[in-house]
């Protein structure tokens, strides 16, 4: 089964063709991420507009790279939600065109479970039961699957998501958009132990990042000796790079630890046999590592590829994929919806 995978939730535009849900014949990016850094974060209205002229180059360009036409391609997959209003109106409006002209089946997914299977691209077949953590630029979430098609939240952050603290923190240190990347480029000359950042005590499996946000926002203040009134953009240029590395390694570090521990406790309780990584932050290769480390005895885990951690359309078509085996029915293309907010389903 061919199913060409639509994205545009947010700052990326991107079209997929992946055949039986991990075979990928092709896949087309493009990043918003050089228009928004200007900004310092992502700006709804460009989004929609840049995703408009994005769209369909990209989608012709997937088929074009698959050596295909939209005849060849059986099924059209698209993220209806969660996501930027403005964003997801684009992508969905031109799934549902084309299936609706070509009379091809229709199949809408959830943005969160995308990012799961994309778990699945790289031919792994993780094995159920399993804890899935989604660490992205809006979510931070465990998610426990008993089976495809299966979700359920098991853990939450009650405030921030660790790739907003990301984006957050990078803003303080006087990075740029998006923030995890540049964290943890600049923490591979820092000290991780320099600034010790508190644990936030969040009950359950629940997260909580603001409150790490605003410990680094102290620890600078108080390294500069500054007082707690000064505005976070008159830090940044005020420290020295070894202060920004020092920061952002011990953040990054942090930030890691939260995050595994609540994995910890979770694998405790859920008899999970694999760990998935999955959202923007699982680019993130000391994450990686970290976790691969503490469950190295224990459990699989599996991470994307670093180009399916962020945004993509190949892993919307890997999830529809697998819903569709798992017996779901198509949708409608005139009766579709989106929504900006939505639990996983
Ligand atoms: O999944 P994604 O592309 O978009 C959302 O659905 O939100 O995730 C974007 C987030 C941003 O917050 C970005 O800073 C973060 O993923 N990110 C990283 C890394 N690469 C991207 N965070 C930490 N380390 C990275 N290497
Ligand atoms: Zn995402």
């Amino acid at each position: 089964m061919r199913i060409l995978g639509i994205e545009s939730s947010c700052d990326e535009t991107a079209a997929a063709i992946v055949e039986n849900g991990s075979n990928i014949l092709s896949n087309v990016v493009v990043s918003q991420i050089d228009i928004h850094s200007a900004y310092g974060g992502v700006i709804p209205e460009i989004a929609a507009r840049s995703h408009i002229e994005a769209i369909n180059p990209v989608i012709n360009q997937a088929l074009s790279d698959a050596g295909l036409t939209i005849k060849d391609v059986d099924v059209i997959a698209v993220t209806h939600t969660p996501g930027l209003v403005g964003s997801l109106l684009v992508g969905t409006l031109a799934a549902r065109t084309i299936a609706i002209i070509n009379n091809i089946p229709f199949y809408p997914t959830h943005h969160l479970k995308s990012h799961i299977y994309a778990n699945w691209l790289s031919g792994h077949q993780p094995e159920f039961p399993l804890l899935a953590a989604v660490v992205s630029g809006g979510h931070t979430q465990i998610i426990y699957m008993e089976r495809h098609d299966h979700f359920e939240i098991i853990g939450t952050t009650r405030d921030d998501a660790i790739g907003e603290c990301f984006d957050k923190v990078a803003k303080i240190l006087g990075l740029p958009y998006p923030g995890g990347p540049a964290i943890a480029k600049a923490a591979k000359n820092g000290d991780a132990q320099k600034y010790k950042l508190p644990i936030p005590q969040v009950s359950d499996l629940d997260f909580s990042f603001s409150g790490l946000k605003t410990a680094v926002l102290r620890a600078v203040q108080k390294e500069l000796d500054l007082p707690i009134t000064t505005p976070s953009h008159e830090l940044a240029t005020k420290l020295n790079e070894q202060q920004i590395a020092d920061f952002a390694a011990s953040f990054q570090y942090t930030a890691i630890k939260i995050l595994i521990q609540k994995l910890q406790k979770a694998s405790t309780i859920h008899p999970a046999k694999s760990i998935l990584l999955a959202g923007g932050v699982s680019a993130n290769q000391l994450l990686r590592d970290e976790l691969t480390k503490a469950f190295a005895k224990t459990r699989q885990v599996y991470f994307p590829e670093p180009k399916f951690s962020t945004d993509n359309g190949a892993m919307v078509a890997s999830a529809a994929y697998y819903s569709i085996q798992a017996g779901d029915k198509f949708t409608d293309p005139y009766s579709l919806d989106i929504s900006p907010r939505s639990a996983i389903y």
